[in-house]
């Protein structure tokens, strides 16, 4: 075994390693918690100096991941965070958790893993491990990673060590988190994996090794390949069965009883997040390098990203049957964020639902009491601030647009005032509004 494996692995066993985080954001904040919190010294790095200065003052700003949670860890002085990479020096492992964005032209944008990798490589010093978790195209971890630091004049397996290993976060997830889900490890050569999965057996409930990181990139866009093709199929059955006359919510509840075969997903007014709108075209991108197609992917990026104009057509519709148009209407959009009940906006489809509305002359507000103020994107920029989530507002607009089905919106008392509810997330139903012969608002599904 050569001197630096061995020294790392003890180093691993006894938890005095250092552990370098890049990235803290929604990924690399709770994973430098949890090897905290597993007794590992820890030093979190970003490039945006509020997020250490934050986190050195015991404030989280990444509302699931709560003050008291951060404080804790940093009051017990195993964990720091700073912008100083000059600091990575003083780790022995260094996970990479930067954004993986797509390009103006939909390609992959590895400019953030570049840019880290040559902070990494200018500092890199015998004996590191190094693991890159932000979700790629398989092959990044060798063809990016493994030459910067080759460069250097080590050897990877001896000198250092490499290893690709996907973050699963699901932001707001109450049963799983970065801990109990499992971890997925492919290393460059078998000292780089056996390194890796020492050191997150040493904090996550259970490591799955694979035979390269090519493997563990691909399972990642695999996951979320699966996640945006039967999003939307579930899209499209809307489409289809609401031509029909037949409910599409009332359809997956019946047919989500079979026990074995078949599992829900459901409609919504597009794709949101960081991952499952992006991390598909990563491999479509690839898959062009070598000549061959990822058609269903293609299609159900079509599917899904024409949503948003699906939800603005059936609320013209909607108010059209109301004696009125879109143009000149007030129209509020309920939901800022892409999913209920977590305050990331990344992606959102409310975004677009709303400029649609706009460009057709609607007046535009939207309620969000994660998302107080709307923040400019790369690609949006609202100008906007949430209104107050209660009944005397809701019934100052012609229309409400349900976006995302924040536990906030399921009072029904908000809607007493409200004429017509276009909802895209079975929001009212349960509630007991919009039905046949029920008080209320009409309610539109879209
Ligand atoms: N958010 C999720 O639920 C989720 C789930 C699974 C995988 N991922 C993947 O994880 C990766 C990170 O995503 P995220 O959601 O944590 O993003 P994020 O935007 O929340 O966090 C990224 C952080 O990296 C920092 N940063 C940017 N460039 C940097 C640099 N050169 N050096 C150091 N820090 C830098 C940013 O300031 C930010 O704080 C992406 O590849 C994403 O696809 C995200």
């Amino acid at each position: 075994m050569s001197d630096h494996r061995a020294l790392l692995l003890s180093r691993i066993a006894d938890r005095s390693a250092r552990v370098g985080v890049i990235g803290l954001g929604y990924v690399g904040l709770p994973l430098a918690l949890v090897f905290e919190e597993s007794g590992f010294p820890v030093t979190g790095f970003d490039v945006d100096p509020a997020k250490p200065e934050a986190l050195q003052r015991g404030e989280s700003y990444i509302r699931h991941i709560g003050r008291e949670r951060v404080a804790k860890a940093f009051a017990r002085g195993r964990i720091a965070a700073t912008t100083d990479f000059d600091r990575l020096s003083e780790c022995d492992t260094i996970l990479v958790c930067v954004p993986t964005p797509l390009g103006r032209h939909r390609e992959p944008d590895l400019s953030f893993i570049r840019a880290t990798g040559d902070e990494v490589a200018r500092r890199l010093r015998p004996g590191q491990l190094v693991v890159l978790e932000s979700t790629t195209y398989p092959g990044t971890t060798r063809e990016e990673l493994l030459p910067r630091f080759r460069a250097r004049g080590l050897e990877c397996g001896k000198g250092f060590f490499l290893a690709f290993s996907p973050e699963r976060e699901d932001p707001g997830n109450k049963s799983f988190h970065t801990q109990n889900i499992p971890k997925v490890v492919g290393g460059i050569d078998p000292p780089s994996l056996e390194v890796a999965v020492a050191l997150y057996g040493a904090a996550m409930a259970k490591v799955v090794p694979v035979s390269s990181p090519e493997v563990a990139e691909a399972a990642k866009i695999l996951e979320n390949v699966f996640r945006a093709v039967n999003i939307a199929l579930a899209n499209e059955m809307k489409l289809v069965l609401d031509r029909m006359g037949i409910d599409v919510w009332e359809v997956i509840e019946a047919a989500k009883t079979k026990p074995f075969g078949f599992m829900p997903f459901y409609p919504g007014p597009g794709l949101g997040g960081h991952c499952i709108p992006l991390d598909p075209f990563y491999l479509t991108w690839k898959a062009a390098e070598h000549g061959t197609w990822a058609r269903f992917i293609e299609l159900a990026g079509e599917i899904n990203t024409s949503m948003p104009h699906h939800v603005v057509d059936r609320t013209a519709h909607a108010l059209n049957r109301h004696g009125r148009s879109l143009k000149g209407s007030k129209a509020l959009v309920l939901g800022l964020s892409y999913k209920a009940d977590i305050d990331d906006d990344r992606e959102s489809p409310s975004f677009e639902i709303i400029e649609h509305l706009r460009a057709a002359g609607a007046e535009v507000a939207y309620c969000d009491p994660y998302i107080p103020v709307a923040r400019p994107g790369r690609e949006h920029d609202l100008r906007l601030s949430s209104v107050p989530c209660t009944p005397e507002e809701f019934a100052r607009h012609d229309v409400l647009v349900v976006s995302t089905a924040h536990s906030d919106f399921k009072d029904k008392r908000l809607y007493a005032g409200v004429k017509l509810v276009v909802d895209t997330r079975n929001l009212m139903a349960p509630l007991g509004l919009g039905g046949p012969g029920q008080p209320g608002p009409e309610v539109v599904r879209a």
